[in-house]
């Protein structure tokens, strides 16, 4: 994974407002990673790519990567992060630009964003996502308030796994150890 002395070298080359801290992502992303190998060899769509970190990890495995992201912002640190994967990797603005490089899409990274999702967007991925055999979503498991902006529920495992459930994936869930967050891997059953 990125050191920190890297991860700080691009924070100081990142336009705009920084998502991506290290005290936010770091642990996440560690988490994450033990999860990535089941990502070798695949076609990957992430959803809410912010800065790149996420992308740096899966393009480690994946063959190729799609990411979204409609912070214009953020998009900008994502270029930055990823300048040496560009040929394999490229990022679209939203779920409807995403499409038209989705036809060979096997799997889906969703990292605290799958409640930000509109239902219309929500309807556009259901539909592709009959194609994938592999879901990594992570979330972080304190709940959200009136102001997290929840949408459409989908920010508890048991939500989260209801709704992969019901699309036909077998889910699997694992624990940070202090209970921070989670992830939820879906396998096609
Ligand atoms: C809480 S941040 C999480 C960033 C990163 N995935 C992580 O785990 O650290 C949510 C990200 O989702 C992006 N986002 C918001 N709405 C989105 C949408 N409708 N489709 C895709 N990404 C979205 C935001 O711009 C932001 O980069």
């Amino acid at each position: 994974m990125i050191s920190r002395e890297a991860h700080e070298e691009l924070m100081k080359k990142w336009p705009g407002r920084i998502y991506a801290t290290p005290g936010r992502v770091t642990k996440r992303l560690t988490h994450l990673e033990g999860l990535l190998p089941m990502l070798k060899g695949k076609n990957v769509l992430e959803l809410g790519a912010n800065a790149g970190l996420h992308a740096l990890e899966i393009c480690k495995w994946a063959s190729y990567y799609t990411g979204v992201e409609p912070s214009p912002a953020y998009a900008a640190q994502w270029h930055i992060t990823m300048q040496y994967n560009r040929d394999t990797a490229k990022l679209f603005p939203n779920l409807e630009h995403g499409l038209i490089r989705w036809q060979n899409i096997d799997a889906l990274v969703a990292c605290v964003m799958l409640y930000l999702l509109e239902p219309e967007e929500l309807g556009y991925l259901r539909e592709r996502m009959r194609d994938f055999d592999t879901v990594i979503i992570q979330e972080r498991v304190a709940g959200r308030g009136k102001k997290g902006n929840t949408t459409n529920g989908l920010h508890t495992p048991e939500a989260i796994t209801a709704w992969l459930t019901a699309q036909g994936f077998a889910c699997y869930e694992y624990w940070h150890r202090k209970g921070k967050f989670f992830e939820i891997v879906g396998h096609r059953s």
